[in-house]
């Protein structure tokens, strides 16, 4: 098998399998990437980082590196203080962060000092010699220590704990009284370890302050540019119209870029400073030791239920392990995301969570990688859960979900949590997905192997997301709502130009957001073309992260076409010399009703527009919507692992795995698939490979990528996808975000699947990831008990 997400063959654009038009561009390497700038006497900046994870920084030096031929400044966190620099607000607004040390060092790697000079090597030869002296301060690596307040890591702050924030939704007296009295009880703690994502290209900056104009342009590998200017204005008080933000193409996003890092803003200053542009590319070590990581989450996990596999209650308390600084990217109003959605896509009676959140030493970050704020690891809690369940219960995982799924006609549902779920239809999908694997031949296998004492597994992970951000009277980032926007404009020939307030980092956007419109208006895809990331002509957004885009700029796009619609209707009437409301909009044209024959097409009310435009109204033809959306959208899925384990080597071998994605409409398949391809790929990796770890003394020990594996097409399992379609009720288009339901519903399915199969040895939970050593030793312990 394939695929077997269908296109919507009756439909003009929306739903069709349009190949990417970015892609010539991209594959042709005619892309324009962050690095590929360059102006005219620009200088290059490179950052010195601290060897200690915990230091007091006695002095700084910057003789020998000022020596260093081409090198024009050396910058420090005192320098940068003296422009009100020295801290910046992270993200999350709840904290603050330091952009070169200030006094102290905080984590391994982080940034003491920077180097400016005319070319790239001379700032690195330059930041090799800057002395700076150090006295080694206790680290503390584990947060559950951390929680203890031995040693206070910011002094800083006015509170002198390493704990930053309580958070807890839900009625804790009514779940603990119903965990109390269930039958049958499971609890567990699963980690979701430390990771990071791995964008193909770094985060990076040109900054480019022009005296002339007194214009700061930023290039910026940025997902969010509008964001950044308001912030970069906030922080440093130059007016928002003298900043220019223009985020280029951009490899790969994962929520790493994001927040705000040391290097931009030393680049930016010093830009300011010198009056020249000054380019700063980090590193794939500075990229995996020192921009925001993800998860770091130890949940323990609490289900209580009836003999016969009924769920009634739900607990689950995290610590949050978030480094030195309090850098989560995360809506204000939702310190832990969106981690409410640990209820699932079951229909529990009463839940409780709550998390606490300490300080390390640490990298800061807590970033949505892939992820809708914080779902990935509620789902991965939630579906790791109800496996030990039905295991406990000795009932089929699969009987299990089906037992206890939100049934289709409780949508809207509102969940214990909080959330109210738009549209869902669990049991359908599940039971495509169980038939198109063959589910029952499978277990007959898996019998049959465990009679020879083969170990095969079969993991299931019925996930629901929450994405979307989102509803402006719930979601705001620093204060600045969440809604999205798109302008566009019709040129009189029938073609047009889309701008969205989002940012393609490989998305499609430039496909998808055409097809939209095309679908809407009539016209034809190849011919509207997308501009996103230049805050000079783009609409005010939030930009693009936590499958966000579909279901805010996606439905502007939508809205901003219909008012261009009601403005043509005018125009067709004035053509068609019929009453406006005697005109309908039917089969992608303008018709008199009862009169098909008597239509004109949009390209020609667009002519008319610029040409004969009607008596007493505007002429042209162009429209800019600004969407709140009334709701999150809730995608869901169900995903399916085979796996063998030889018990003898440790190796997993995933034969096969199935996600079937309900996204709501679908714009367009094939993108839709090369999303689903890539999150798997990733939540494969997440699942067996990957891991950020410190050492006891806080040294990262994956700071490249031959410690921190990304998996080749040699390693990526064959992975098969369909679909079931259950459109959002309150998205204009019916779609909901898909980009991250790959790698929110995946961990869960690779790591269930294994547990599978190593039931009969009787482990039960294994930490992610599931390397083969783990997994190795896990078998010989068992054979050894
Ligand atoms: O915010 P982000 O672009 O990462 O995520 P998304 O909204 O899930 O969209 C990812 C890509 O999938 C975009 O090109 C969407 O237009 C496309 N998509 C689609 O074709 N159909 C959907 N129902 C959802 C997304």
């Amino acid at each position: 098998m394939s695929t077997t997400i269908e296109p919507e063959s009756e439909k003009h654009a929306l739903g069709q399998r349009m190949k990417r038009k970015e892609d010539p561009r991209f594959l042709q390497g005619r892309g324009r990437y962050l690095d590929d700038i360059s102006l005219p006497g620009m200088l290059y900046l490179a950052l010195v980082h601290s060897p200690y994870p915990h230091a007091k920084i006695v002095k700084i030096d910057k003789t020998a590196a000022l020596a260093v031929d081409g090198v024009v400044a050396v910058l420090t966190g005192e320098d940068l203080a003296a422009h009100g620099l020295a801290w910046i607000p992270t993200f999350h607004g709840y904290d603050k962060q330091m952009v070169l040390c200030v006094g102290k060092a905080l984590y391994q790697y982080q940034e003491v000092a920077g180097v400016i000079a005319t070319s790239r090597e001379a700032a690195v030869d330059g930041a090799e010699l800057v002395d700076v002296e150090y006295e080694p301060l206790d680290p503390v690596v584990d947060p559950f220590q951390a929680r203890e307040d031995k040693t206070i890591l910011r002094d800083d702050r006015e509170n002198k704990t390493n704990h930053i924030y309580h958070w807890e939704v839900g009625k804790r007296a009514e779940t603990d009284a119903a965990l109390a009295a269930a039958d049958v009880h499971v609890k567990e703690r699963v980690t979701f370890q430390r990771c990071h994502p791995a964008p193909l290209e770094p985060c990076g900056i040109v900054a480019d302050m022009n005296g002339a104009t007194g214009r700061l342009t930023l290039y910026l590998t940025s997902q969010a540019p509008h964001a950044h200017r308001t912030v970069v204005s906030l922080v440093t008080g130059i007016p928002e119209d003298k900043i220019h933000v223009v985020s280029p193409d951009i490899g790969g996003g994962f929520g790493n870029k994001v927040p705000v890092y040391a290097g931009y803003v030393v680049a930016a200053a010093a830009s300011v400073v010198l009056g020249v542009p000054v380019k700063w590319v980090e590193t794939r070590t500075e990229n995996l030791t020192c921009t925001g990581f993800a998860r770091d989450y130890h949940m323990d996990v609490e289900i209580g239920a009836t003999k016969d596999g009924r769920v009634t209650a739900l607990k689950v308390t995290t610590v949050a392990d978030h480094g030195a600084f309090d850098a989560a990217a995360d809506p204000t109003k939702y310190p832990a995301g969106l981690f409410g959605i640990v209820t699932g896509s079951y229909d529990f009676a009463t839940a409780f969570t709550e998390l606490d959140a300490y300080f390390t030493n640490k990298a800061p970050g807590g970033i949505a990688y892939r992820c809708s704020f914080r779902v990935t690891e509620a789902s991965f809690a939630i579906e790791r859960g109800m496996e030990m369940l039905a295991r406990k219960l000795g009932l089929d995982p699969a009987e299990l979900r089906l037992k206890n799924f939100v049934r289709k006609e409780q949508f809207p549902y509102p969940s214990p949590l909080g959330f109210v779920y738009d549209s869902g239809d669990y049991h359908t999908t599940l039971r495509k997905a169980l038939d198109l694997i063959g589910y029952e031949e499978l277990r007959k296998e898996q019998a049959e192997k465990r009679a020879r004492g083969e170990l095969m597994g079969i993991g299931i992970s019925t996930f629901t997301e929450a994405v979307g951000a989102g509803p402006s009277k719930h979601f705001d980032i620093m204060g600045i709502k969440m809604f999205d926007s798109a302008e566009i404009r019709v040129h009189p020939t029938g073609s047009a130009i889309l701008r969205a307030g989002t940012k393609s980092q490989g998305q499609g956007h430039e496909t998808t957001w055409a097809q939209i419109a095309a679908e809407e208006l009539g016209l034809d895809p190849q011919n509207i073309i997308v501009e996103e990331g230049d805050t000079d002509t783009a609409p005010y957004g939030l930009g693009t992260y936590a499958s966000r885009s579909t279901p805010t700029a996606g439905a502007a796009i939508a809205m901003a076409s219909r008012k261009i619609r009601e403005r043509a209707r005018k125009i067709a009437a004035h053509l068609l010399e019929a009453a406006e409301d005697d005109v309908e909009w039917a089969d992608y044209k303008f018709r008199v009703k009862g009169v098909p024959e008597n239509a004109v097409t949009m390209q020609e009310v667009a002519f008319a527009a610029y040409t004969n435009p009607a008596p007493n109204t505007e002429p042209g033809l162009e429209a800019t919507f600004y969407y709140d959306p009334p709701n999150l959208t809730f995608p869901y899925g169900a995903y399916l692992a085979v796996v063998d384990v030889d018990r003898e080597t440790g190796f997993v071998k995933v034969r096969r795995f199935l996600a079937i994605d309900d996204c709501g409409t679908v714009i367009n398949p094939m993108v839709v698939e090369g999303q689903i391809h890539g999150g798997l790929t990733e939540g494969f990796a997440i699942a067996f490979m990957q891991e950020i770890r410190y050492d006891e003394s806080g040294n990262n020990l994956n700071t490249n990528f031959t410690e921190y594996l990304v998996p080749t097409s040699l390693e990526t399992p064959h992975w098969e996808t369909a679909s079931t379609v259950t459109p959002s009720p309150h998205h204009p288009i019916g779609a909901k975000g898909v980009g991250e339901s790959p790698n929110v519903g995946s961990p869960a399915a690779f790591v269930n699947a294994v547990m599978d199969a190593l039931a009969p040895l009787g482990v039960t939970h294994l930490d992610m990831p599931l390397t083969r050593e783990k997994v190795w030793r896990a078998c010989r312990e068992a054979a050894t008990a």
